[in-house]
Order: C-alpha cells, then sequence, then structure tokens
C-alpha cells in the first residue's frame, strides 16, 4: 500500500534553497492551517467569454465549499481563476489584432464578473500571468530538471490549438469534405502535424506507480465510471513520455523556460501548477532535506472538481508530475458531466450557448444555482431547458417561499411560538391535541408531526452525504422532503381555524389557551421547518435563504448547522409577522428564447 504522500528520489537541490524560496521549518507561515477542505475549479481559457459549463464548475466547488463552511468549525479554501497562456490565446489574440495581455485582462475580468455576479465565494481567483504563479511554475521546473526528469528531444506530431495538445495517430482521422486536413476523434478539433525540438518529462517511468496508487486509493477519482475508465486506459499499455516546451518561434505567450530562452512551458505544465501556487508553493510547503519531499504546511491536498473532457490532464499527468515533485498527492479529483443545450454541447458555432450572466440578470441567482443543482447528476450530461428552469422556480416559489409567508402572515404569531417552545408550553401537546383539535384527524396530524420532526433533525446528516460525494441533486431532493413534509403538516393541522374558535367571548381561560397554544405549536413548527431549511439550503441558494432568515429574524451567528435541528435556536421571530415585508422572490413568465 503506497502511502499518501509518495516517496521520490529526493535530490537535494541547492539553487533551490539559496534563492530562499524554501523556509526554515521554523519560519513557516499558514494562512490556510491543514485538514481543510480546500476545493479547486480548473482554470478557465480566455479565449472565449464565459457560459453555463464554465458556471456549473464553479457552481459544484462554490456549493460544496459553502456547504463545508456550515459546519462553524470547518476550514476551507476555494479557488478559480484564469489559464492565460498558450498558443490558443496567442493565435485569438492576433486574430483580435490585440496583444495576448490586453486579451487576458479583459476576459479574466468577465470570469471574474462571472463569479461575483453568481455568488462563487472563492479565496482566490488565481491568473496564471500572476507573478507568484510564475516563479512557482519556474520554480517547479528547475526542480524537474535537478532530479533529472527532463531532457531533450525532438518532436513530431498532430498538435490541437484547440484543445493544447498532441494526439497520436491513432486518435485521428480525416476532415470530410477537407481534403488532407484532420481533426481529433474526440473533440473534433483540427489538428496540424508540427515537428520542432523540445524539452519531454519522463512521464512513462512513473506509468506503473500510478496504476499503483490508483488501485490502493479507488476513492481517488469519483464517479466510479470514471476511475475504471482511467485505470483502464493506463494499463492498455506505454504512456509514453510528455512534450512539456514549445519553441519560443512557435510560442511567444508562455513562461519561459528557466535558462533557455528558446522554449517556452508547454500550457498544461503552467496551468495545473495553480492548484499549488494558491496554496503557497513553494514557500508554505517545507521540504525535508533528508528525503527531498515536500509536506504541506497549508491547505493542499486539494478536491479538484474537474470537466470529463480533461481528465487525462488531472489524473495522470498532474500526480505523475506531484510524485516526482515529491509533493502529496491530491485528496480526490471529482469529474462532472456536461451541460448540452438543445441536446448538444455548448458551442458558438452551433448558437446554443446559455449565457449564464443574462439568465440570472432575469431570473435571479439564485434560482439559476439551485435548478443548474437539482438537474444535474456528476454522472451524465444534462440537457438544459428553459421551460424546466421556470417551473423549478415557480415551485421554490410556490413550495418553499410560501411556506415561510404563511406561516409569517398576520393571522400568526412567530415570536410568541418561539416564546411558548422555550418556556415548554408544548411538553403535554399530544394531549392537548387529543383533546381541542379543530376538525383534524388526530393521528393523522400527530403522523404528519412525527414525520417532519424526525426528517428536519436528520436532515444536516442525510443531505452532507450526498454533498461530500458532490451528489448535490440527491441532497436537494432530501431538502424538498422537509419542505412537503411541512407543508403537509399545516394543511393536515390547519392552524388558521383556531384564530376564529379564539374570538369566541365565551371560552374559558383554560380553553382559550389550550387552542391558542395549539396554534402555536403549528405555526413553530412550519416556522421551524423553514429556519432549518433555509440554513441547509443556504449554499445553493445564499441570497434568498439569506432574505428569508432576516425576516424570521434569526441572529446571523445560529445560521449554521448547529443549529440544524428543532429546538436548538429557541431565540428569533421578532417582528416576523409584520405586515411590512416584502415578498422575497415573485413569479415572472418565462422568458422568450428559443432553447
Ligand atoms: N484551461 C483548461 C483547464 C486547466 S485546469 C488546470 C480548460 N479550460 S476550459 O475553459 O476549456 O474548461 C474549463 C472547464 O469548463 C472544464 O472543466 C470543462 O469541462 C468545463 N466545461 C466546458 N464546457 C462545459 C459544458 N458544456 N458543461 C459543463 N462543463 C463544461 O479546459
Amino acid at each position: 500500500m503506497i502511502p499518501k504522500t509518495l516517496r521520490s528520489t529526493g535530490i537535494t537541490t541547492k539553487s533551490i534553497y539559496s534563492k530562499g524560496w524554501i523556509r526554515s521549518k521554523s519560519a513557516v507561515a499558514v494562512s490556510t492551517p491543514p485538514n481543510t477542505l480546500y476545493t479547486t475549479t480548473p482554470i478557465f481559457y480566455v479565449n472565449a467569454n464565459p457560459h453555463l459549463g464554465h458556471l456549473y464548475s464553479m457552481l459544484l466547488c462554490d456549493t460544496r465549499n459553502r456547504w463545508e463552511k456550515l459546519n462553524p468549525r470547518a476550514k476551507t479554501f476555494f479557488t478559480t481563476g484564469t489559464d492565460e497562456h498558450g498558443l490558443k490565446i496567442q493565435t485569438v489574440a492576433e486574430k483580435q489584432n490585440i496583444s495576448p495581455k490586453d486579451l487576458t485582462d479583459k476576459v479574466s475580468q468577465n470570469f471574474k464578473v462571472l463569479a461575483t455576479d453568481l455568488d462563487i465565494d472563492y479565496d482566490r481567483f488565481i491568473r496564471t500571468t500572476d507573478q507568484d504563479h510564475v516563479k512557482a511554475v519556474q520554480f517547479f521546473w528547475e526542480l524537474m530538471q535537478e532530479k533529472g526528469y527532463l531532457y531533450e528531444g525532438s518532436h513530431s506530431g498532430w498538435y490541437s490549438v484547440s484543445d493544447e495538445t498532441f494526439y497520436p495517430e491513432t486518435q485521428i482521422e480525416p476532415i470530410e469534405g477537407n481534403p488532407g486536413k484532420m481533426r481529433s476523434k474526440e473533440t473534433k478539433s483540427e489538428v496540424v502535424y508540427q515537428q520542432e525540438s523540445n524539452y519531454f518529462f519522463k512521464l512513462s517511468a512513473f506509468q506503473d506507480r500510478l496504476i499503483e496508487y490508483l488501485e490502493t486509493n479507488p476513492d481517488f477519482i469519483i464517479p466510479k465510471t470514471k476511475y475504471t475508465q482511467l485505470l483502464n486506459e493506463l494499463k492498455e499499455g506505454p504512456i509514453g513520455d510528455l512534450s512539456v516546451s514549445r519553441p519560443s518561434s512557435r510560442l511567444t505567450w508562455g513562461i519561459p523556460v528557466p535558462n533557455d530562452p528558446s522554449q517556452r512551458i508547454y500550457v498544461w505544465f503552467d496551468a495545473l501548477i495553480n492548484y499549488i501556487t494558491s496554496c503557497g508553493f513553494p514557500n508554505s510547503f517545507i521540504r525535508d532535506k533528508e528525503t527531498g519531499l515536500f509536506k504541506s504546511g497549508n491547505a493542499w491536498p486539494a478536491t479538484h472538481v474537474i470537466g470529463k473532457d480533461i481528465i487525462r490532464f488531472h489524473c495522470i499527468y498532474w500526480p505523475i508530475f506531484l510524485m516526482a515533485a515529491g509533493i502529496e498527492l491530491p485528496e480526490k479529483v471529482v469529474v462532472h458531466s456536461h451541460w448540452l443545450s438543445d441536446g448538444f454541447k455548448m458551442s458558438k458555432s452551433l448558437g446554443n450557448v446559455v449565457d449564464p450572466q443574462a439568465t440570472a440578470a432575469y431570473y435571479g441567482q439564485d434560482s439559476l444555482r439551485f435548478f443548474l443543482m437539482e438537474y444535474s447528476n456528476i454522472e451524465s450530461d444534462c440537457n438544459y431547458r428553459e421551460d424546466q428552469f421556470h417551473f423549478t422556480r415557480e415551485t421554490i416559489i410556490g413550495k418553499f417561499a410560501n411556506l415561510i409567508t404563511r406561516c409569517g402572515g398576520s393571522a400568526f404569531n412567530i415570536e410568541k411560538s418561539v416564546e411558548y417552545a422555550k418556556s415548554g408550553k408544548y411538553e403535554q401537546i399530544d394531549e392537548l391535541i387529543g383533546k381541542y383539535s379543530i376538525k383534524t384527524d388526530i393521528e393523522e396530524v400527530k403522523l404528519a408531526r412525527d414525520k417532519l420532526e424526525m426528517t428536519a433533525n436528520s436532515l444536516y446528516s442525510t443531505m452532507n452525504s450526498h454533498i461530500v460525494q458532490f451528489d448535490q441533486s440527491k441532497a436537494i431532493g432530501e431538502w424538498w422532503s422537509l419542505v412537503e413534509r411541512a407543508n403537509e403538516l399545516f394543511q393536515t393541522a390547519q392552524p388558521w381555524l383556531y384564530t376564529k374558535a379564539l374570538k369566541d367571548v365565551d371560552l374559558n381561560a383554560e380553553d382559550r389557551e389550550a387552542l391558542l397554544t395549539l396554534q402555536l405549536y403549528y405555526t413553530y413548527l412550519a416556522a421551524e421547518s423553514s429556519r432549518i431549511a433555509c440554513i441547509l439550503i443556504n449554499p445553493i441558494m445564499p441570497k434568498l435563504s439569506t432574505m428569508l432568515l432576516d425576516r424570521l429574524n434569526v441572529d446571523p451567528t445560529r445560521r449554521n448547522a448547529d443549529f440544524a435541528a428543532i429546538g436548538s435556536d429557541l431565540s428569533y421571530g421578532h417582528g416576523a409577522n409584520e405586515k411590512t415585508h416584502k415578498i422575497p422572490i415573485v413569479r415572472i413568465p418565462m422568458r422568450e428564447t428559443n432553447l
């Protein structure tokens, strides 16, 4: 069994120490301590503007990260950013007649705005043009060189600028109707035959170790189907070495290879390192002088969330680079499927790209976040449909927001219902239900109440078991069952009937108190369900849930998992039934669109 921290040959590199990048153990400053949930999105190419698929990668991470933060003792770190070097960017900049720097500044900003608009709560937005990243990449390169994993060679093969990768002969095919032109079988992007000298990385030397690592760590890649697929691919035959630089004459927009101005670093080598730059590589890592291994004094190792098209880079190249460097491997790689629109992968040329910002501007960011998380699963592709989205939004209003609007109506009194709970006035409630219920089937009401309490009190742990597996959709399904049960109880118990009964001037004090207690009890259960539902849906709908918790007047320090059980917070409700509250989400017609 290979331990999580893999052993490497560990040559001591004097030059690295002399550059002062590695601090001594005592000098290590850690802003993100170990045992942190460190989540990363892929860094996005800046050749085109963001679309719904990019937002999906961000959202899977953001909701996972926000979920972790519901535990007030959790430590988290979450990064996203942009991948700015390479031939692809260089080519687009040339076509637009602007400098690559201007292009990357402009488009990177668009991704940042997307994140802000959709409430993506990242800790660092990394750009591969950031100076600390450029230094980290060059440091990593020198480390590989000193360990003897790089060699010079000449390379010929079929390169796809769009995918920034070479393809072997077996993975390309002629483009129909375009004689002489070839493309990748998998991505259908054009490939061009290129011959050049460059540096190679000894990827093949690590193939067996990676296979062994994967076999002993079967949860390294989720879902299982992707794990099996990758492991089988690795076992099929030799993986070969990897070309990790391009001639500067061809690629001008890339990080220079240290001490060799004729070469630039290959964009994937550069991009993958972003995950350790963000948590302070190399400064915040401690290097053992004897073994040469790097020990994380920070948030590393990360849980990477990636789309299925970039699995090879993250599950073969990246773990091998890390093994070679003597750095602990990632915690996990979560591979997600794609969003299609009209049944096809979104692309500009097909004209089926869904603009996340325009969509959020029309429907609100929370509805879009909720829909994307509810209607997807990481295993299979999902199809964007405007009518389904509109229906989801209507359901949020009809079932969830409406529950709070009902018990928050002027006929009820949430504040008093909470006070009654605090002073133990519901202790004999079953007796009162038996004796004073109006027009209700007593057993039905008790059963609905029991089911509701059970669902509410176990909801955090049930949702948690799905979210740690990045199955946000199943977690949302569990959440709906709380909302549905709360509505069911309200409908069965009909607390509004007690208002009329209480108006009877001939009621004696005992009966009056009993009827009032029953009405307050049902109000309380609806308010408690709403409060818990708001806390637990916060990672998916941060704005709406906050507005609703504000309306219930829940103390901001009590909006976390410690308070996600009935009776765990007995201090809210003041002003919740005042008439001045605005409705936080209103019905709107479906947008005119061809999707
Ligand atoms: N720059 C590389 C990643 C480097 S990470 C070290 C890259 N960028 S990308 O902009 O092309 O894609 C970024 C992410 O968006 C990938 O995970 C990709 O799978 C995801 N998506 C792009 N289109 C998508 C959909 N239509 N649906 C869901 N996600 C998709 O690859």
